[in-house]
C-alpha cells in the first residue's frame, strides 16, 4: 500500500467526468487500498478517485460508524430532507464553506468484490456520498458554497470541519 498524493484544486483532473469501473482488477484492489490510506493519513471521511489522479468512479467513505465504505460506480436515486453546515475537501486544503446537502441520501453502487449493493445514509454520511459522488462529476464543494469560503484554523479542522 502507498499514500498517494492528492491533487488540490486547480488541477484540471479534479474537474473532469469519471469513468465507470467495468471489473477489478489487481490495480483496482491496490488503489482502493492506497485511497483509504491516503484519505486516513490525511485526516479524511471521505476520498474519490479523481482525487489522487484517476478518473475512476470510485469512492471511499469511512465516517467513523464502524463501515469502511467503497462505493464504484455510485448513483444517487433517493433523496429527502436537508442539512446545512461546514464542509471542507481534502483538495482544497485550509478551507471550508457552507453547503446544503440532502439530509438522507439512498445510493445504489457496486462494492469491491463488484456486488451490487444499496447504501442508505443519514447526516454525516449523507453528506459524504454527495460530496464524493460530486467529485467523479468534477465537481467541487466551492461550486455550492453559500456564501464565502473561509479560512480554517488546525483546531478548527481538526474539531469541526470535515473533509471529503
Ligand atoms: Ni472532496
Amino acid at each position: 500500500m502507498a499514500i498517494r498524493k492528492i491533487r488540490t484544486i486547480g488541477d484540471e483532473i479534479l474537474r473532469k467526468k469519471c469513468k465507470p469501473v467495468k471489473e477489478i482488477t489487481p490495480r483496482i484492489i491496490d488503489l482502493i487500498k492506497d485511497m483509504f490510506e491516503t484519505m486516513y493519513e490525511a485526516n479524511g471521511v471521505g476520498l474519490a478517485a479523481p482525487q489522487v489522479g484517476i478518473l475512476k468512479q470510485i469512492v471511499v467513505i469511512d465516517v467513523e460508524d464502524g463501515n469502511q465504505y467503497v462505493l464504484i460506480n455510485p448513483e444517487i436515486i433517493e433523496t429527502d430532507g436537508e442539512q446545512t453546515g461546514p464542509e471542507g475537501c481534502l483538495s482544497v486544503p485550509g478551507k471550508s464553506g457552507t453547503v446544503t446537502r440532502p439530509n438522507y441520501v439512498k445510493v445504489k453502487a457496486f462494492d469491491a468484490d463488484m456486488q451490487p449493493f444499496v447504501l442508505e445514509g443519514e447526516e454525516l454520511l449523507a453528506r459524504a456520498i454527495c460530496h464524493e459522488c460530486d467529485h467523479l462529476s468534477g465537481e467541487l464543494f466551492v461550486d455550492k458554497v453559500e456564501g464565502e469560503i473561509e479560512d480554517v484554523t488546525l483546531e478548527e479542522e481538526e474539531e469541526e470541519v470535515e473533509e471529503y
